[in-house]
């Protein structure tokens, strides 16, 4: 018997982590339709950072939310649990689609991941990155710098249709404006999303999906939390900085960025044992957002650990009260 196949199933950080993503959902879907983006970070924030700190582990923050719009957050450097091993990476979006969630939106989730220690790639000063993904069926043909017409006609005859089967999930933004007129000319079809584009990226890569691939500009912290849930789910991601200014750009070169770079899922988050969980805070085509009964409410989640392949789909029914006598808090909304 291979030495691999004896191994004893050790610990599972997902499974643990899948609850920090739960309790961010049910912080901030208090905050569902109520206009004020702000306090719902905040609420995802407090109560992520609250559960994290029950993991056993000596992690650190290394992509964090909030620099871009001065959200609250769980900052840079930060350092997270009790300095046991394993030693990791985080990257976090307790709330990733505030707007979503403050205007009552489809599909605002919780999410985070964990990696090995240096294994998640440092954006530098680059908020944004140009992102295609795609699943497994069309990794191969993904590429950046091919125009995109012609990369939907490949991605049509490798499923076996027209182009005019394709659909391609964009983040409705003035910049995408060339893109747009492209695909619509080239007779692809656009599924135009306000924000939110790691839900994006799991739609394009999921089997079950319509969409067939994500391309934009979007964050660069979302473009590693989408790649680290690639690392299980398959499927590819490619990404590169793009600076808003010449300011930007400038920063970016002095801090040793690579502009050019092409960047895998694998150069994203080079782990070898990726640990991710989203929950959903808004209804949307990933996942079922938080749900109140009474005292009681219900949470989706998708919970992956990429040693093993293994994605799981957790839906958990919470009793609030109960959880507040436990804990002592409020943290669950
Ligand atoms: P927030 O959760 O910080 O509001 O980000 C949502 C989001 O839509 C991301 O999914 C996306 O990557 C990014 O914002 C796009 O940035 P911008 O809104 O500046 O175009």
């Amino acid at each position: 018997m291979p030495e691999s196949s004896q191994a004893k199933p050790d610990r599972n950080l997902a499974l643990e982590l899948v609850r920090v993503t739960e309790a961010a959902a049910l912080a901030s879907a208090r905050w569902v339709g109520r206009g004020d983006k702000l306090a719902a970070d905040g609420a995802a924030v407090d109560a992520m950072r609250f559960v994290l700190d029950s993991v056993s582990m000596d992690g650190v923050v290394v992509i964090g939310e909030g620099e871009k719009d001065e959200a609250p957050m769980l900052f840079n450097g930060e350092q997270i649990g009790d300095g046991t091993p394993p030693v990791v990476d985080i990257a976090v979006d307790p709330l990733e689609g505030t707007t979503l969630c403050a205007l009552g939106m489809p599909s605002a989730l919780s999410v985070i991941a964990l990696a090995e220690r240096g294994s998640m790639f440092d954006p530098g000063p680059c908020v944004y990155m140009e992102k295609m993904a795609g699943g497994e069926e069309i990794a191969d043909l993904l590429d950046l710098d091919r125009p995109l017409p012609e990369t939907l006609k490949l991605i049509a005859e490798r499923k076996g249709g027209s182009v005019g089967d394709v659909i391609v999930v964009m983040l409705d933004r003035p910049r995408h404006q060339e893109a747009m007129r492209e695909v619509r000319e080239a007779g692809a079809r656009i599924r135009l999303i306000t924000d939110g584009d790691v839900s994006g990226t799991l739609l394009a890569v999921s089997e079950r999906s319509p969409v067939d691939l994500l391309w934009g500009i979007g964050g660069t912290p979302e473009g590693v939390l989408s790649a680290a849930a690639l690392k299980s789910m398959g499927g590819q991601l490619l990404g590169r900085l793009w600076p808003r200014d010449d300011g930007e750009r400038q920063a970016a070169i002095d801090g040793g960025c690579d502009l050019d770079q092409i960047l895998t899922a694998d150069d994203l988050c080079s782990g070898e044992d990726v640990f991710f969980s989203a929950t959903g805070v808004t209804d949307g085509d990933v996942l079922q957002g938080v749900r109140y009964r009474g005292p009681g409410a219900t949470t989706e989640s998708l919970v992956m650990r990429s040693r093993s392949g293994t994605v799981r789909r957790v839906h958990a029914r919470h009793d609030r009260s109960k959880l507040r006598n436990v804990i002592g808090g409020d943290p669950y909304g």
